[in-house]
C-alpha cells in the first residue's frame, strides 16, 4: 500500500515523524527516535501483559478472536479435528505441511520409538512425595531430561534439535502417565509399541494386572480429538514463557519445562482443573443462578472456562468439544456436574455482565468435563494439555531460533521507585 505510514506529531516539541507501517504495525523501536533533548533514551511504549504487543511474526497458528477462527498452517482446527490424529498434527506444526504416507510412517515410528525413559528417570520420579501434584512432577521431569541430553544445548544445529524435540513429544505422555501411576501409588508402566499414541497412554496411566490393556475406541478417538485441539494457539502465557527462556539458548528441555510451568497456572492450562472444582462447588443447577451473581459482584472470584484474551466470541474448540462430549458421555454416561455446566453456560450468555464483556465458554469449560467422565482424577487435567501441546512449544521455539529478528527476551520498564540515595547506618534508621 502507498504511504503505509504513521505520521506522528510529539506535541512537547512540534516535530512530526513519519514512521513505516508494515504487515498493520509499526516497529516500536521506531518510537526511539521522538526525544525532547537529544541526550533523552527517546519515546518507548507501555504495555502491561502485552495487549497490543506483538513479539514476533509466526507462520504457525492463525487465530481471528472477534470471528471465532483458528488455523493451524492455514488449516481450520473443525476440518483437523474431524479428518487428522494428533501425530499428523504434531507433524503439521513442526514441518509446516502435512505428511505424505512415507513421511507419515516414518514420523510415527520415530515418535513411537521414543516413548521409553531411562531408568534413572524413573528413581528420580520416586523421589516425589506420595502425594505429590502430577503437574509438578511432570514440570521437574522434563527439565531433569536435559541431563540426561546434554548434546540437547547444540540448539543451532538442526540434526541435533530434531531428535530431541521428539523425544520431548514421545516421552511426554510417559512421564505424565507415570506421575499419575505414583500419585496413586501403583506400578509404573511401560510403554507398548502396539498402540497408538493415545491407545498408550491410556494403558500406561489404566493397565492393571491384565497381559494387555485394550483401549476403548470411542474414548481413544475422544482423547485423540482433545490433543488435536490443545496442540498450538499461537503467542499465550506458556508460549510465551517457552520463547522468552529459549531466546537466551536454553535447552529445549528447560525450555520446556518452562512453558508447562506457565500453563500449570489456573488463568491458563489450570483452569480446566478449577472448572470442576467450581462445578462441584455450585453444587446444583438450582444454586447457579446465585453463583453468578456471586461472581459478578467479585465474591466468588471469576466464572472458570470463561472469556479468552484473544476470543471475543464462542471458542471454536469449545464449540468442537461440546459435541465431542456427547460422544464420549454416551459411552461412559454423562457426567452429574454436566447438567450444571450447561445451565452455567445458559445463564452467563443471556447476562448482560458477560454479553457486554463478550465473554464465552472457553477449551477448558467442557474439556474437564470429558476427563472426568475418562475417570482422569482433576490434579491430571493440566498435564493432558500439556502432552499435546508440546509440539505447538516445539515449533515456535524452533521458529524462534530461526528468525534473524530474534534477540533474547528483554522487555523495557517506566521505572517509578526512589531516585538516588545515600546508604543509612541500621543504627540511624527510624522507621
Ligand atoms: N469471569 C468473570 N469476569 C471475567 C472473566 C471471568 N471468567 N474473565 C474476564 N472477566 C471480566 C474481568 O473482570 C474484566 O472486567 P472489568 O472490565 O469490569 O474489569 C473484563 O472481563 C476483562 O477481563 P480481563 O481480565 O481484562 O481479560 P483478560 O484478557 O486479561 O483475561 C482470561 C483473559 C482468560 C485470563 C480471563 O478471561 C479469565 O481469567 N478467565 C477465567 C480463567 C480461564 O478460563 N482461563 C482459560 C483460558 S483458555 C485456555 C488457555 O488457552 O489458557
Amino acid at each position: 500500500m502507498p504511504n503505509a505510514t504513521l505520521s506522528i506529531t510529539d506535541n512537547r516539541t512540534g516535530r512530526t515523524y513519519q514512521l513505516p507501517i508494515e504487515k498493520g504495525a509499526i516497529r516500536a523501536t521506531d518510537l526511539r527516535q521522538i526525544k525532547v533533548e537529544d541526550t533523552d533514551f527517546g519515546l518507548m511504549s507501555y504495555d502491561p501483559a502485552f495487549l497490543n504487543t506483538a513479539s514476533c511474526q509466526s507462520r504457525i497458528t492463525f487465530i481471528d478472536g472477534d470471528r471465532g477462527i483458528l488455523r493451524y498452517r492455514g488449516y481450520p482446527i473443525e476440518q483437523l479435528a474431524e479428518r487428522s490424529s494428533y501425530l499428523e498434527v504434531a507433524y503439521l506444526i513442526i514441518q509446516g505441511e502435512l505428511p505424505n504416507a512415507a513421511q507419515f510412517k516414518s514420523w510415527k515410528h520415530d515418535i513411537t520409538y521414543h516413548t521409553l525413559l531411562h531408568e534413572n528417570v524413573k528413581s528420580f520420579m520416586d523421589g516425589f512425595r506420595y502425594d505429590a501434584h502430577p503437574m509438578g512432577m511432570l514440570i521437574s521431569t522434563v527439565a531433569t531430561l536435559s541431563t540426561f541430553y546434554p548434546e540437547a544445548k547444540q540448539i543451532h544445529d538442526p540434526a541435533v534439535r530434531r531428535p530431541n524435540m521428539m523425544r520431548l513429544i514421545a516421552k511426554l505422555p510417559t512421564i505424565a502417565a507415570w506421575s499419575y501411576r505414583h500419585s496413586q501409588g501403583l506400578a509404573y508402566v511401560y510403554p507398548d509399541n502396539d498402540l497408538s499414541f493415545v491407545g498408550n497412554l491410556l494403558a500406561m496411566m489404566k493397565r492393571m494386572t491384565e497381559q494387555k490393556y485394550v483401549p476403548n475406541p470411542a474414548l481413544e478417538k475422544a482423547l485423540d480429538l482433545l490433543f488435536i485441539l490443545h496442540v498450538d494457539h499461537e503467542q499465550n502465557c506458556s508460549t510465551n514463557a517457552m520463547r522468552s527462556v529459549g531466546s537466551s539458548f536454553a535447552d529445549p528441555y528447560v525450555s520446556v519445562a518452562a512453558a508447562a510451568a506457565a500453563l500449570y497456572g489456573p488463568l491458563h492450562g489450570g483452569a480446566n482443573e478449577e472448572v470442576l472444582r467450581m462445578l462441584r462447588e455450585i453444587g446444583s443447577v438450582a444454586n447457579v443462578p446465585a453463583f453468578i451473581k456471586e461472581v459478578k459482584s467479585g465474591a466468588s472470584g471469576r466464572l472458570m472456562g470463561f472469556g479468552h484474551r484473544v476470543y471475543k466470541s464462542y471458542d471454536p474448540r469449545a464449540k468442537v468439544i461440546k459435541r465431542a462430549a456427547d460422544e464420549v458421555f454416551a459411552t461412559t454416561g454423562a457426567s452429574p456436574l454436566l447438567k450444571i455446566a450447561l445451565e452455567v453456560e445458559r445463564i452467563a450468555l443471556e447476562d448482560d455482565y458477560f454479553v457486554k464483556r463478550k465473554l464465552y465458554p472457553n477449551v477448558d469449560f467442557y474439556s474437564g468435563l470429558i476427563y472426568q467422565a475418562m475417570g482422569f482424577p482433576t490434579e491430571m487435567f493440566p498435564v493432558l494439555f500439556a502432552i499435546p501441546r508440546v509440539s505447538g512449544w516445539l515449533a515456535q521455539w524452533e521458529e524462534l531460533l530461526e528468525d534473524k529478528e530474534q534477540k533474547i527476551a528483554r522487555p523495557r520498564q517506566l521505572y517509578l521507585g526512589a531516585d538516588k540515595r545515600d546508604f543509612v547506618p541500621m543504627e540511624k534508621r527510624t522507621a
